[in-house]
Parts: structure tokens; C-alpha cells; sequence
């Protein structure tokens, strides 16, 4: 199991495999309407937290977990940012980096090998933290909040979105799906999820401000439909890369998905936090 709560080691491995299932966007879909498939609703969703704060050319944002760049160069084509994106796999980078090839980005744009808990960056160095499905990811989010909150400058936000917990996700709840949740880890890599309540009570500690949240597990349910429907259409390449077994775990992680989005559980936010 400890493999998994390696998360550079993780992504290193699952990331070129992942595209044929999720798309360049490494976060789940928000969907608007019955038209929209996975790669337009995966880009509503940097829409929907773009839209929480004025973004624009003078913007410094740092993308913290910025996958293989797609949000950022989003973003950018977008607002005209300025954009650092960090991430704790060499090959997330990688292909960043490669995708920010040409005169276009004029070097506002860059993507670094760095750990999001200690970025090593100067106090007061951005606008906007950028944290799209990476926060799950860390261990500690005290420290994970509280290094946002020293590289922002004052009146600066943090933009996050991720998979929380219910308050019903409880002892009995995990001893009863043991099999499923740990299948999850080995699938989307080991990371702690917590409830609306324990982030907010984490930012404030971290001295946020101005907390807004939005649950809007509703609108991104149709993105497991969407994986399942790529898994088909990308099997016999999946195979190559991931092999029959781990591809059978993804599909039935996709089942957990499904039961944990449901009506019972309430499971995607959005949140804004200033300084
Ligand atoms: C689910 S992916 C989301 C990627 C990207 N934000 C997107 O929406 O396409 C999670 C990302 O967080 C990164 N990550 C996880 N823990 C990290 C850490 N401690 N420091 C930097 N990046 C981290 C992973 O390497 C990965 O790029």
C-alpha cells in the first residue's frame, strides 16, 4: 500500500495511461447540458472556478498539482495569466513543458518539479493559487494551507476544487466498504479526503478569509459514464499500458464513484478562500 501514498511515483506511472480515460484535464467534468462531452465538461469546470475570482493578464497564478499543463494553458489562452505550475511528478512536468512549446507562451508560462506543502517560492510571490483535484492529495493540509497562504499576497485567493468527504463517510461506513475504498487508493493514488466543515476549519486556522464553497456533486456525476465509455473505446491500448487487472480495478472504482456521488453522499466542491 505504501507505493500508492507516493504520489510522484503514482502519477509518474499512471499518467500517459490516464489520457485515454480522462482526457488532458486529470479532473472530473462539470456538465452543463446533455450536449456536453467529457473534454468540453472538464473545461466548464476551470470555467466554474475561474469565474469565482476576476482573473486577467496581470494575474500571477500558481497552478499547485498542475497535472500536464492543459488547465493552465486554459487558463491562459483565456486570461493571458501569468502561470507557474507545480507538480510533484517529473513526468506530469514533462509533458507540461512539452506542451508549452513555441513563441506563443512568450514565457509566461512555466511548469516545475516542486512539492505544493514547501514550494520554496518567496512570500507573497502570487495572486492566486490555483489547486484543481490535488489538495486531496496531501497528507497534511494544514501545511498544505498554510504555504498558500504565505505565497499569497494580501487580498489574494485560493481556488480549489476537489473530491471532499460526507459527514455519512463514517467508521462503520469504511469497515463496511474496506475493499472498495482501498481498491480506490491503489487506482486514483493514497491521499486523505476530509468534509466541507474540516477544510473550512483548516483555512481559517491557516487565517483565510471571506470562505465561499459550492457543492456541485450534481452537476460532475455523468464524468463516470464518460471514463467508462473511454475504458471501452481505449481498451486494447489501456491494456498495453495498465494490463487486464488494473483495468478491471478502474472500472470497478468507477462503480465506487458512482454509489459515492449519489444521492446519499455529497462528494465535489468548489471553494474560494482569500487572504
Ligand atoms: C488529479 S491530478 C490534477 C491535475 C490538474 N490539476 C488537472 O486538473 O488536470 C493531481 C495532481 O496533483 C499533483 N500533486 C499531488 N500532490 C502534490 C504535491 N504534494 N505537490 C505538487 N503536486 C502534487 C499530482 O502530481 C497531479 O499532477
Amino acid at each position: 500500500m505504501k507505493k500508492y501514498f507516493d504520489v510522484g511515483y503514482h502519477y509518474d506511472s499512471i499518467t500517459e495511461g490516464w489520457r485515454y480515460i480522462f482526457g488532458d484535464n486529470f479532473h472530473i467534468g462539470y456538465f452543463k447540458t446533455l450536449e456536453d462531452n467529457l473534454d468540453r465538461a472538464t473545461d466548464n469546470l476551470i470555467d466554474e472556478l475561474a469565474s469565482l475570482c476576476k482573473l486577467g493578464p496581470k494575474t500571477k497564478i500558481l497552478d499547485a498539482g498542475c497535472g500536464i499543463g492543459a488547465p493552465a494553458v486554459y487558463l491562459y489562452d483565456k486570461f493571458g495569466s501569468d502561470i507557474t505550475g507545480i507538480s510533484i511528478s517529473r513526468k506530469g512536468v514533462e509533458l507540461a513543458n512539452s506542451r508549452i512549446q513555441g513563441n506563443k507562451y512568450n514565457g509566461k508560462i512555466r511548469f516545475i518539479v516542486a512539492d505544493m506543502t514547501s514550494t520554496g517560492f518567496p512570500d507573497k510571490s502570487f495572486d492566486v493559487i490555483w489547486m484543481m483535484e490535488s489538495s486531496h492529495l496531501a497528507l497534511n493540509k494544514a501545511l498544505l494551507f498554510d504555504e498558500c497562504y504565505r505565497l499569497l499576497r494580501p487580498g489574494g485567493f485560493v481556488l480549489l476544487s476537489d473530491v471532499l468527504r460526507s459527514e455519512k463517510y463514517n467508521f462503520v461506513f469504511k469497515f463496511k466498504n474496506i475493499f472498495q475504498l482501498v481498491n480506490m487508493i491503489k487506482t486514483f493514488g493514497g491521499g486523505i479526503t476530509e468534509t466541507p466543515q474540516r477544510y473550512i476549519e483548516l483555512l481559517r486556522k491557516s487565517s483565510f478569509k471571506n470562505i465561499f464553497f459550492r457543492d456541485v456533486s450534481k452537476e460532475t456525476e455523468t464524468t463516470f459514464n464518460s471514463w467508462h465509455e473511454n475504458i471501452i473505446r481505449n481498451k486494447n491500448v489501456l491494456i498495453k499500458v495498465f494490463g487486464k487487472c488494473e483495468i478491471k480495478r478502474f472500472e470497478r472504482s468507477i462503480e465506487t464513484f458512482k454509489y459515492l456521488f449519489s444521492e446519499k453522499f455529497k462528494y465535489y466542491y468548489l471553494f474560494r478562500a482569500e487572504k
